[in-house]
């Protein structure tokens, strides 16, 4: 070899040795919106969660060993939402074709009773199913995350929880955002805790402080040196209880002891190419996202187009007729029994579809409106793909921006206040507007009716979309939209995650749309329909991930929020 060739050839083998001679070593991890990379990708809400996430990829785990070190990144560097005293639902669909979903829905404490958040009177006591410790269910994520590596993981889960103890102990610099949000929470946490929480140590955050949490890492590393053992017995079960005890709520020692991650049977069903592989009960978004497709089928939706009257009209109907159904007959599996293949059925779908008048609106039951304008975005969806073709679709919660916003004291994270995604009582709206009966009444044990979506989407047999979103209600028809932006709009995934919103649950009997969504001659002409229409802020928060053709990973990362997706 020429010398001059040789030294050209020295920075490359600098590379391989800093690479730890990996043939895979000199892929660079590329982040942003809309990338498109050739050998895995992680899409979630927070830049640093996906870098941990493909880091892990990168190492040699595979989707599932990404999914549950993003999952416990996003309880350090996006507190909103990403949890450990939370919970999720995960939908797996293995490269081999097999899929799988993973509940770990947080379940009613054992002291909890169907009219706990009733006065004397029988009303609902403004508050106490959203902002007090009575709020909380028993937290599912940790348990959900070891057991998803349990049974899918390939390597050890000390290393795929490692990176989110760093990122705690270290500390991560604030996005705009979050400043902006933990400056506006500032308020409420220190009303709500007598401890002094990581999150109120600046009187005022700044783009790019560094957020510390040296005890949600010392929370973190009982759990990678005890497993479930370190979280829902021994000491932070202890903290947790104390910190319920103080703050009105009613998760005990044993309602944590007790507690498990359940595998479900994923819904699976066809919609014209494809088939939709989503979350079953006790989450709604599968079925009713199967539900919403089913029923558009039979319509020229795709000619039509993208936003056209016809169109939205239709979806809205659609709609309208799926939620009733939710509140009808959906809730936990394990207490009541929920007619799913009845419910998913193409003659049912057709026959509920039956008086839909493509000139007019259907009058919903006006049986007491809620409002579904509330702001917050704060349930997490996140996507993996390996370079197996191995796909992982998890959303976590704890339900409300920053749960309850009540810090575990000396354990460093916040509870949920899932509760509240029960029907507290018949007909009275839950916090997303959403209205239940008896299927999702509140019970011991029992797992609240949830519209999480994660979703996973084949073509011809093949993996072809993984998606999902946080937003509440607003959950299952912003997956619904982002699928058909594509499947049906020709739109490419970041487009489809981008594209303006809009939404309507039977009750209330409105549609609401995103600033911009919709222009004046479409609401127009859905006024002449019959359509009422509400402008609201932002619709779902959308991370997705598309095979293309030649097997690349297109990330769709929501412009609406941090949203970042990281590949290589
Ligand atoms: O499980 C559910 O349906 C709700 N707890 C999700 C909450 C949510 O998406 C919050 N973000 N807006």
């Amino acid at each position: 070899m020429k010398d001059s060739h040789f030294r050209k050839l020295i920075p490359l083998i600098i590379l391989m040795i800093f690479a730890g001679c990996n043939p895979d070593g000199n892929d660079k991890i590329i982040t942003g919106r809309g990338i498109v990379t050739s050998s895995g990708m992680v899409v979630s809400a927070h830049p640093e969660a996906s870098l941990i996430g493909v880091g892990v990829l990168k190492k040699g785990g595979n989707a599932i060993d990404a999914a549950v070190a993003t999952q416990f990144a996003l309880a350090v560097c996006y507190p909103a939402a990403g949890n450990i005293g939370g919970g999720g639902l995960a939908v797996i669909r293995m490269a081999d074709g097999t899929a799988d979903a993973l509940d770990f829905r947080e379940k009613a404490p054992g002291k909890a009773s169907r009219d706990m958040y009733l006065d004397e009177n029988g009303d609902p006591v403004e508050g106490l199913s959203t902002d007090t410790g009575m709020a909380s269910g028993v937290p599912g994520s940790v348990a959900g995350a070891i057991e998803m590596h349990r049974k899918y993981g390939s390597i050890g889960f000390e290393e795929v929880i490692q990176p989110a103890i760093d990122l705690a102990r270290k500390g991560f610099p604030l996005t705009e955002d979050q400043a902006r949000s933990l400056n506006a929470m500032r308020k409420v946490f220190l009303e709500r805790n007598d401890n002094p929480v990581a999150f109120t140590l600046n009187n005022e955050w700044h783009e790019g402080d560094i957020l510390i949490q040296p005890e949600l890492a010392s929370t973190l590393e009982l759990i990678r040196d005890k497993g479930t053992g370190g979280f829902y017995k021994g000491e932070v079960a202890e903290m947790i209880v104390r910190q319920m005890e103080s703050s009105g709520g009613l998760v005990s020692l044993s309602d944590l002891e007790n507690y498990s991650a359940v595998w479900r049977t994923p819904v699976i069903a066809p919609f014209d190419k494809y088939t939709i592989i989503s979350m079953p009960p006790p989450s709604s978004g599968g079925i009713a996202l199967i539900q919403l497709l089913g029923m558009i089928s039979d319509y020229p939706v795709s000619d039509w187009g993208f936003h056209s009257d016809s169109a939205v009209h239709l979806m809205v109907e659609a709609e309208r007729r799926v939620y009733a159904d939710r509140s009808e007959y959906l809730g936990d599996p394990d207490f009541v029994d929920i007619p799913v293949n009845k419910l998913i059925d193409r003659d049912y779908l057709k026959y509920r579809m039956r008086d839909f008048d493509p000139g007019h609106s259907t009058d919903s039951k006006d049986i007491g409106a809620g409002d579904i304008n509330y702001e917050s975005e704060e349930t997490t969806h996140f996507s993996v793909v390996d370079g197996d073709g191995n796909a992982v679709s998890v959303t976590t919660t704890l339900n409300g921006g920053y749960g309850n916003s009540i810090v575990v004291g000396g354990a460093g994270f916040l509870m949920n206040n899932e509760m509240d995604d029960f029907s507290v009582k018949p007909g009275v709206p839950n916090i997303y507007g959403l209205v239940g009966g008896d299927a999702n009444a509140i019970e011991p044990g029992k797992r609240m009716l949830s519209s999480m979506t994660p979703t996973i989407v084949e073509r011809n047999d093949s993996l072809f979309m993984v998606v999902g979103s946080p937003g509440g209600s607003t959950i299952i028809t912003s997956v619904f939209q982002t699928i058909l932006n594509v499947t049906d709009f020709s739109m490419d995934m970041q487009q489809a995650v981008d594209a303006g919103r809009f939404h309507h649950q039977w009750l209330p009997d409105y549609i609401s749309y995103e600033k911009g969504a919709l222009d004046s001659l479409l609401i127009r002409s859905l006024i002449s329909r019959g359509h009422t229409l509400r402008q609201r802020s932002s619709i779902g928060r959308v991370d997705a991930i598309r095979v293309l053709a030649d097997g690349r990973l297109e990330a769709g990362a929501d412009s609406r929020g941090d949203d970042t997706a990281a590949g290589y």
